[in-house]
């Protein structure tokens, strides 16, 4: 595979240029039910974005919105600088989806579904094929029959033929819903590939670490409501968690749960776990000194992302 990932973004001074999707107070409700609640999102070229939320939370909602399929009940969407109207297809041109399992003829091989869905989408270049089938790794097996292919292999297939008109925003909604693990690894593996500088990816899923893994910036979103939004990096690093062990730890619990600047203390496994401030420590350890309590061990610990969306949404990560 020659295809190199480039997930920074390019240049540190955005312009507007940059910005591939906006959503401005986003809204869909469903009679009585608000299935996705004032969004505002942007997605720039280069990043791959991580749409994270439990089962119902209103993200295929909202890919339905971006598509053109559901009709919002209120806010605004932006492709490519411009607002989408009733009219936007020139510009769905510009965007892949996979929202659920493509459909392929089963007994026709790879290559020629391929060659088959490029003559119904018209301009597509001969050589576009070859480029998408050897992107995802279905180079050797095109000449195989579809119904021979393993679940990966077909989903790969259905993200060869989102890039066959080489689309600038890709929308996978929960691509590895119902592969086996080794169809997942070969999808994810594949998704930070997809983004290049002049290409984004809104990846929606309910799994954590696939969104952990593969995405540079991730949203959380819970009954339509988005909860956080900001890098996998700065979403783990606010939730720096001290682990410590100390010999009286029913005492030194109480003295923390005292301190109005400890968010939270509890224990667990023999440590006490305290969600303060990132650089607290010394503080923590001071008020336990002054008390006549000495830690033995005092460990910072970074929350993972799993910590973080356990605290947002207060449910369970679906995983
Ligand atoms: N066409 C519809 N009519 C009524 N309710 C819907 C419809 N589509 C989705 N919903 C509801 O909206 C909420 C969000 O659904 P969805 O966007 O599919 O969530 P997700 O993709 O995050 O699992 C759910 O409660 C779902 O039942
Ligand atoms: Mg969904």
């Amino acid at each position: 595979m020659t295809t190199q990932a480039i997930l920074t973004p390019r240049a540190t001074v955005k312009t507007d240029n940059d910005v591939i999707l906006r959503t401005v107070g986003l809204t869909k409700k469903f009679g009585a039910l608000t299935a996705v609640n004032n969004l505002n999102l942007e997605l720039r070229r280069g990043e791959v974005f991580g749409f994270l939320g439990p089962n119902g939370a209103g993200k295929s909602t909202t890919v339905g919105m971006i598509l053109g399929l559901v009709a919002p009940s209120a806010g605004s969407i932006e492709l490519f600088g411009t607002k989408l109207d009733g009219n936007s297809w020139p510009l769905m041109r510009r965007v892949g989806a996979i929202i659920e399992e493509p459909a392929f003829y089963p007994y026709m091989s790879g290559r020629d579904n391929l060659e088959t869905l490029s003559r119904s989408i018209g301009d597509v270049p001969k050589t576009r094929i070859d480029e998408v089938l050897k992107r995802v790794n279905l180079f050797e097996r095109a000449g195989d029959r579809y119904d021979h292919y393993s679940m990966g292999m077909k989903q790969r297939l259905g993200i060869a033929s989102t890039l066959l008109r080489d689309p600038e925003l890709i929308i996978l909604d929960e691509p590895t819903s119902g592969l086996d693990p080794a169809g997942t690894k070969e999808v994810r593996d594949l998704i930070p590939q997809l983004a290049h500088e002049s290409r984004a990816v809104f990846l929606c899923s309910h799994l954590l670490h696939e969104v952990e893994l593969v995405c540079n910036r991730v949203a959380i979103i819970k009954q339509g409501v988005m909860l956080a939004n900001s890098t996998v990096a700065e979403l783990t690093s606010h939730g720096q968690l001290l682990y410590i062990k100390v010999e009286n730890q029913t005492a030194a619990l109480s003295i923390l749960k005292s301190q109005p600047w400890i968010k939270s203390v509890k224990t667990e496994n023999g440590y006490l776990i305290v969600d303060a401030p990132g650089d607290s420590a010394a503080r923590v350890n001071q008020v336990l000194a002054e008390n006549k309590i000495f830690a033995f061990e005092l460990v910072n610990k970074a929350a993972s992302l799993e910590d973080v969306f356990l605290q947002v949404t207060g449910g369970n990560s679906g995983d």
